[in-house]
This record gives C-alpha cells, sequence and structure tokens, in this order.
C-alpha cells in the first residue's frame, strides 16, 4: 500500500496536530497509509515511529503540543552515513514520501534532503513567523493571542502601581510577536532585533509620558533585540544554530547565552530604573507562548496546509512548502523560500509605533 510519512521538526507550537490530522485524513481517503515519525528527524534515524490512524488522530485539532513529539536533531550532522540510516528507515518502511512540519531549520534541513533525493514536501510552522514565502506559519496567531492577553493583564496592574512593565516576547531574530501583540495590546515601546534601539531614547519616551501625566508605561521588548551600541542585547542570540543544546543525546534546545542567561528584559529593567528612576518590573513569557490551544485562525491554517500538503504528495508534486498567499494556499518551491529571510514588516512596526508615548 502506498505509504507517507509526517515528522515534526524543531520547536513546538499549537497547531501541529491539527496539520497531522489533516494530512492523515486527506491521505487516507485516498487509500494511504501514514506513518508518523517521533522526535522530529531522529524518530526516522532511529526508526522510531507509530502508524496514524483515524482512531489515533480524531479529537486533536484542538490540543497544542505535537502527539509525535519534536527536537532539534540536525539529519545533517552526521554526514553521509546519517543519510543512509535516514533512507534505511524509509526504504524499510516503504515509505513513498514524507510531509516534514517545521521551522526554518527543520526546513532547512528538508531542502537539503530534497537535494538528496528524499522525496518530500513541507509545512510551515513558528510561532516567531520568521519563514519567507508564507504570509503567516502555524502557531503565530496563537502566540500573539497569549502574548497580547498577558499584556492586557499587565496593563492594569501597571497603572494601578504607577510602573513600568518591560515584557519579553519569544523572537530571536524577527520581531513579528512583539510588534502584533504590542499593537494589539497598546504597547508604549516596542522593541524587535530588526531596528536596534538606543536606550536614551527609550528612557526619554517614557519621561515623556509621565510629564503627560501618564504614569506608567509597557515596553514590550523581542528577545533578540538590541541596542545599538550593543551593550544591551544577548550577542549571538540571533544565530543560526543547526544543533542545539543536549539533553539525553538528543539535540533538544537553542542554546542558551551563557554572557547573560536572564534575558533582555532584566538589562533594559536595570537601565531604565538607573536612568529614570522609575519603578520598573520584568514579565518573561517564555514557553506560555508555545502552549496550550491553537486558536482557530491556527486550526484553520494547519487544516489547509495539511490537506494541500496531503495533496500535493498524492500528485507527486515533491520539494514545495505549503504558503498562506493573501487567502490562498499554495505551494511553493522550497529552493525559492529559503533562499530568503523574513523580518518583520516595517510598515507594521510604523503603524504600532503611531501609538507610542
Ligand atoms: O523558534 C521558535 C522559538 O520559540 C523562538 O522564539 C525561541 O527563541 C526558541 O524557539 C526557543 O527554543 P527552545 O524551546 O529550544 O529553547
Amino acid at each position: 500500500m502506498p505509504t507517507f510519512g509526517v515528522l515534526t521538526g524543531g520547536g513546538d507550537c499549537p497547531g501541529l496536530n491539527a496539520v497531522i490530522r489533516a494530512i492523515v485524513r486527506r491521505a487516507l481517503a485516498d487509500g494511504h497509509r501514514l506513518i508518523g515519525f517521533h522526535g522530529g528527524w531522529i524518530g526516522i534515524r532511529e526508526d522510531d515511529a507509530v502508524e496514524l490512524t483515524l482512531e489515533n488522530t480524531a479529537g486533536i485539532v484542538t490540543r497544542g503540543g505535537t502527539i509525535l513529539g519534536t527536537s532539534r536533531f540536525d539529519p545533517m550532522a552526521d554526514g553521509e552515513p546519517g543519510l543512509e540510516a535516514l533512507r534505511a528507515t524509509l526504504r524499510r518502511r516503504d515509505v513513498d514520501a514524507l510531509a516534514v512540519i517545521g521551522g526554518d531549520g527543520t526546513l532547512g534541513a528538508a531542502r537539503e534532503l530534497w537535494q538528496a533525493g528524499f522525496p518530500l514536501v513541507t509545512i510551515p510552522k513558528t510561532i516567531d513567523n520568521d519563514v519567507a514565502g508564507t504570509d503567516f506559519s502555524v502557531g503565530f496567531q496563537t502566540a500573539v493571542q497569549i502574548a497580547t492577553e498577558a499584556i492586557d493583564r499587565l496593563h492594569t496592574t501597571a497603572e494601578s502601581h504607577n510602573r513600568v512593565m518591560v515584557v519579553e516576547v519569544m523572537g530571536r531574530r524577527a520581531g513579528w510577536i512583539a510588534a502584533s501583540a504590542g499593537l494589539a495590546s497598546g504597547a508604549d515601546m516596542i522593541l524587535v532585533p530588526e531596528r536596534p534601539f538606543r536606550i536614551e531614547e527609550v528612557c526619554e519616551q517614557l519621561r515623556a509620558r509621565h510629564r503627560h501625566g501618564r504614569r506608567f508605561s509597557i515596553v514590550v521588548v523581542a528577545e533578540g533585540a538590541v541596542s545599538q551600541d550593543g551593550a544591551i542585547g544577548l550577542p549571538g542570540l540571533g544565530d543560526r544554530h543547526p544543533a542545539g543544546d543536549t539533553a539525553a543525546g538528543v539535540l533538544t534546545s537553542h542554546p542558551r547565552s551563557l554572557a547573560a542567561p536572564s534575558g533582555i528584559a532584566f538589562l533594559l529593567r536595570d537601565q531604565i530604573e538607573a536612568l529614570t528612576g522609575f519603578d520598573t518590573k520584568v514579565t518573561v513569557l517564555g514557553h506560555v507562548q508555545r502552549g496550550g490551544t491553537p486558536v482557530a485562525f491556527d486550526r484553520i491554517l494547519a487544516s489547509r496546509f495539511g490537506v494541500a500538503a496531503a495533496e500535493a504528495m498524492l500528485a507527486g508534486r515533491l520539494g514545495v512548502m505549503m504558503a498562506l498567499r493573501g487567502s490562498r494556499v499554495i505551494a511553493v518551491d522550497l529552493e525559492e523560500v529559503l533562499a530568503h529571510t523574513k523580518p518583520l514588516d516595517p510598515e507594521l512596526y510604523r503603524t504600532a509605533s503611531v501609538f507610542f508615548g
């Protein structure tokens, strides 16, 4: 029986299960067998897999995380012997095509594997929304919603105590979450990796707000933001690391910064307090942004991407990534997509900045 494989790679996010469910539903309807590999690429190397059925994928459209598990294991790390181990599993299991669900690290590996002859299609997911070629990736809208709700809550307590609240959101290389959640929640200042800031200007904005009688402020900062002089920020945080920290022999997470493990929000707080004297508190949202139930937008996008990916495999249209362009889902060449990065849209930042101060 023709067989498709599915895996989720890189950091998890809400909506992955909805993609898996959609691929399974669509491919089963055409008489295909589905195999899910556990823990990303390592599941293929170790031949650790489960058959995906209507039963074990039922009811997962609302569930966060991934029923297959994930890791940041880099399939290219062991060179040709590693690739041969992957090929051996796919041969043994008669896999005709693979559906790879991942962010830019996983998609980069998928492109190399495609070039090395692996039959595959890909689906973009990342809360950071920094995969080029698609308007949105699965998981982003949920992260924005979570961050927005958190900032809304911080607003009321900031106001009661006349405090500056520094809220750190995810985004090592791109400020999509910071700009979107900041705009939605009325942030007074948003700091993103794409626009290095001057701490004196940040503090002057906060002082100006106080002079105009607004005695609290909300500063949203993406984890990869950095000051123009480089003095505030985590050096190297935005670098690409195909392989991350090691836990129990499996590469699982991005390397942490040894220089400033506590994050940019704390560095900012210290500077703001020192330069303005305002009482300043820090909230780091961290992995809460990647947890829990996907919002409806992500469930719908994930389902559309999943069905389109299954149909691309059924049609033998491989080496592509599913993409949302406007309101349409299309398949774009992986090579074309990965030649680009997707920094924050300057127009979005400019719009959000209208509400600063
Ligand atoms: O790439 C998605 C992301 O959530 C980033 O925003 C964040 O910097 C990173 O993953 C955290 O990775 P990990 O969970 O491996 O620490």
